[in-house]
């Protein structure tokens, strides 16, 4: 392989990279935190900055409490 399709390989694998990101903030991210083992950790960094305390900042009325 010479260098300019060694260049053409890294375009490729940061638009890759650009759409695997586009696509983790497009769903909703209880998808990633389903089947966790760490679970609180996940919650801590990911969700708790919207669901702080089990409410939910961005609507209210969608809080986590039953
Ligand atoms: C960017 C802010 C944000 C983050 C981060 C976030 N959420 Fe949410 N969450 C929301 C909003 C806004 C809603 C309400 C969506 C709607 O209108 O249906 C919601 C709804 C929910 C609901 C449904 C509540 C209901 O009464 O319908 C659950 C469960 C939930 N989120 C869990 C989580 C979990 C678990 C995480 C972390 C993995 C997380 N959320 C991260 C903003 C966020």
């Amino acid at each position: 392989m010479d260098l300019s399709e060694e260049r053409q390989d890294e375009k490729v694998f940061s638009v890759f990279l650009l759409c695997l990101a586009i696509f983790t903030i497009s769903f909703h991210p209880p998808v990633l935190a389903a089947n966790t083992q760490k679970g609180a950790k996940v919650f801590s960094t990911n969700c708790a900055y919207c669901h702080a305390g089990d409410q939910n900042l961005v609507k209210a009325n969608k809080s986590l409490k039953k």
